[in-house]
Parts: structure tokens; sequence; C-alpha cells
């Protein structure tokens, strides 16, 4: 049996042995480490546990991170009582399929019928989580439904108290400060956005040694974000030369992901 515990100052530490587990290591990811703790920390304080972790004889498995949308600066028409849920994640193969992932959703369930502390007791209209490409376990967009979740506007939705209403998105239109330069946003909120932000600078200036590279952190600097709309961020994403790049590549096929860089470069 899992036990389910929110997050504290004191069990903060948790959730690295569970996102960093077999993970690189370094001083980029120890800065990425330093900003998701500032940010959990701030969360903590203005909001409350903005995470859950599962525990199984007391060693960390999986958690949930997850926050009010009216939090999120960085985005237009934020629908209040909401709850973003940004990733559900069990680190350890031999642990998935027991029921971790589905005992984190399901208290924080439970919380948003009783109105969670990060909605100051309100009771929760409905939870949305946006789902992304995953090479371990099993997907958000399978695991999702499998909880309850049904298919919205570009995201999944599970209704409480409330009926679901999709979120008016727009859509990046290039910027003419964006032409021949990179802009990488990256959310402090996973310790790897920041990681692949200064990863993807080295890369880019390895290969391209004049390149006007910006980076912003999309919840201190959300008006650049404003000015750029696009899809949530889970960990980071560039735009070269007005076009957006596809993110999970970088993970995956970073070559591949240069080479888009450099066909983008040269529309
Ligand atoms: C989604 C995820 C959190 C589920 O965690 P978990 O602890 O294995 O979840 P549970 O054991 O509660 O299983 C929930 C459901 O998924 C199913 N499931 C879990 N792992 C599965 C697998 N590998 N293949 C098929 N189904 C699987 C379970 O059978 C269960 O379904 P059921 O209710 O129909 O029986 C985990 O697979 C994961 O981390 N996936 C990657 C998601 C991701 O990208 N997260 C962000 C990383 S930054």
């Amino acid at each position: 049996m899992h036990e389910v515990k929110d997050l504290t100052r004191e069990n903060l530490d948790d959730v690295f042995e569970i996102c960093s587990f077999n993970r690189p290591e370094g001083e980029i990811v120890d800065k990425g480490r330093e900003f998701r703790v500032k940010w959990l920390t701030d969360m903590l304080e203005r909001y409350g546990s903005c995470t859950k972790i599962a525990y199984y004889n007391e060693k960390p498995l999986a958690q949930i991170l997850y926050y009010p949308e009216e939090a999120m600066q960085y985005i237009r028409n934020r629908r209040k009582d909401v709850i973003h849920i940004q990733c559900v994640y069990n680190a350890f193969q031999e642990s998935q399929g027991l029921g971790a992932g589905a005992a984190l959703v399901n208290e924080l369930i439970a919380d948003c019928k009783v109105g969670p502390e990060i909605l100051d007791g309100r009771v929760c209209e409905f939870l949305v989580g946006y789902p992304f490409p995953s090479t371990e376990g099993i997907t958000l967009d399978r695991f999702y439904p499998k909880m309850g979740f049904k298919q919205g506007q570009d995201e999944f939705y599970l209704e409480i108290a409330g009926k679901y209403s999709p979120r008016e998105m727009s859509e990046y239109t290039p910027l003419p400060e964006d032409k021949d330069s990179v802009v990488i946003f990256y959310n402090p909120t996973c310790e790897f956005g920041y990681f692949y932000a200064e990863q993807a600078k080295q890369m880019l200036l390895n290969t391209f040694e004049e390149l006007p590279i910006r980076i912003f952190n999309v919840w201190e600097d959300h008006e650049e974000y404003l000015k750029r709309p696009q899809q949530s961020i889970v960990a980071a994403r560039a735009i070269v030369n007005q076009q957006i790049i596809n993110d999970f590549q970088f993970w995956t096929d970073a070559e591949g992901w240069l080479k888009e860089v450099r066909e983008k470069l040269s529309n």
C-alpha cells in the first residue's frame, strides 16, 4: 500500500530522488534543482503544497505536480478554480503498474472535492492535464483516461464541481525581434528545463558562434512568453528564427534536433 504525502519543506528533497533518478548530474542540473527548490518553496508559502509524493516502505517512488491555473501568469485566459496538473511521474520501472500513479491522482481528486488549500479551500471546478511524449512507463495521454479524464481541447480534463470549458488559446505569430535569433523558454518547475536551456545554448554556440540567444524563465519573464503564446511548456522549448522547434527531440535525438535548428535558421 502506498503512502501519499503532501510536499513540505521537510520532504522537499524527495522530489529529486524521483525526478533526478538515473539522470545526468553536473553543475547545470544542480542549478536547475536550485530553481525548482525556489519555485516549490515560493509556491508552498503562497499557495500550499503543489506536489504530492507516493512512498512505498518510506521510499519516494512517484510524484504529481500541480498548481492553480490562475497562478500561471504566463498564459492568457486563465480559468478560475481550475487545477493544472503539470506531470505525474513514477521513475522506477519495477514499481510501475502497482498503483502509485493512481494513488497520487486519487488523493488530488479527493482534495479537489473538499476544497484544496491551494484554492484557498474553494472546491475545484475541474482538473486539466496536458499530455506529452515520454520514453518511460505509460504516456500521460494513456494514463489520464485510465483515471477518468476526458479529451478536451489540447488537454485532458476531469470535472469536479463545474463543467469543463476550454481555454481560449492563441498561437505564436512570428515577432520581428525573433528573426535570425534563438529564444529559449524554460520552466523552473522541472529541474531539466534549465538544463535544456543551457545545453541547447552551448550546442548552438559550438555550431553558430555569433547566434544571438536569449533565455527566459516562463514564471519570472512571463511577459516574454505572453508575447509568444504557445502550448504548455513542461521543461523547455526553443523558438529558432521565428519558428517553434520540437522540444522532445532534444532529449531523444540531439543531432536531429540540431539539424532541425539548422534548417530553421536557413529558412
Ligand atoms: C503514468 C505513470 C505516472 C503511471 O505510474 P504508475 O505508478 O505505473 O501508475 P499505476 O500503477 O497507478 O497504474 C495506473 C494505470 O496505468 C497502467 N499502467 C501502468 N504502467 C503501465 C505500463 N507500463 N503498460 C501498460 N499499462 C500500465 C496500470 O495498469 C493502471 O491501469 P488500470 O487502472 O487500467 O489497471 C508512469 O507510467 C510514468 O511515469 N509515465 C511517464 C509519464 C511522464 O512522462 N511523466 C513525466 C516525466 S517528467
